[in-house]
């Protein structure tokens, strides 16, 4: 996609740790999945903001690697929310030139979600409005180590060099290498941990963290991370005066 340069104070891409539902439902005693439908609805408010705000790429974790590890019957019914949520927003989403697109082990899904996931990916690929992301499956260790794989196999094949491999052609193999680094990273729900999310792409991105639970993260509360993000030095390893001089060395390390 295209990313047209915002304002520099406006993160060009957001990449969100959606957590706290379960607790959000135990606060009412109700049962976690009641957690998830409401988290569901505040992707919606998420999406929105980020469309009126010319936010040019959002990736979402929806379900870690991790998350296969739960109890069988919230991950059944989290998938059961997954497939419902295809059926029901893709269209929506499409008509507002949202481009979607999913990250993860898909082959774990079963035969249902990933026809849908391949439907909502083609449906929207020409869309340059947002780039939506989902992280589905989706591991940072595992993604670092799908590249290692995908770069391992070309030098075994002869079509790449050992001595070739630095940390840009690195870069091209993990996941959202076509879209510029998350600029911010939220995460709700009070812990503060990465949780296995973009690990290699995190690397310079500014974080923020927030006890407000998933379900109920809104258009304030994501207001209050871009003026926290907006009053942030982004350094890049360099000195507040080097900043001050404009720094082409700046252009060159941020670009990473
Ligand atoms: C995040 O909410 C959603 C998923 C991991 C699928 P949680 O389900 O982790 O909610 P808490 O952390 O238990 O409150
Ligand atoms: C991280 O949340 C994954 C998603 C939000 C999808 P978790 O609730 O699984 O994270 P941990 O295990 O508490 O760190
Ligand atoms: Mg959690």
């Amino acid at each position: 996609m295209s990313i047209v340069t915002p304002p520099p104070a406006v993160p060009r891409h957001l990449a969100i740790i959606m957590d706290g539902n379960g607790r959000w439902a135990a606060q009412r005693k109700r049962p976690r999945m009641i957690g998830h439908r409401a988290g569901a609805r505040a992707v919606n408010t998420c999406i929105d903001f980020c469309l009126e705000r010319g936010i040019a790429a959002l990736t979402l974790f929806a379900f870690s690697s991790e998350n296969w590890g739960r109890p069988e019957e919230e991950v059944g019914a989290l998938m059961k929310l997954f497939l419902n949520a295809l059926e029901r927003e893709v269209d929506e989403l499409h008509r507002r030139g949202v481009r979607v697109r999913f990250i993860g082990e898909r082959q774990r899904f079963s035969d249902a979600i990933r026809a849908r996931m391949q439907h909502a990916e083609s449906l929207t690929a020409g869309n340059t409005r947002l780039h939506l992301g989902i992280a589905a499956s989706y591991g940072g260790r595992q993604d670092i180590a799908h590249a290692a794989r995908s770069l391992a196999e070309d030098v075994a094949a002869g079509r790449l060099r050992p001595e070739d491999i630095d940390e840009s052609v690195f870069g091209t193999r993990v996941a959202l290498a076509d879209l510029p680094p998350p600029d911010l990273f939220i995460r709700t729900g009070g812990d503060i941990r990465i949780s296995n999310f973009l690990l290699w792409q995190l690397a310079y991105t500014e974080l923020w963290f927030t006890d407000i639970l998933w379900p109920e993260f809104d258009a304030s509360a994501l207001q209050a991370a871009l003026q926290a993000y907006a009053s942030r030095e982004r350094r890049y390893g360099l000195t507040s005066a080097q900043l001050a001089q404009g720094a082409a060395a700046l252009s060159e390390v941020s670009a990473r």
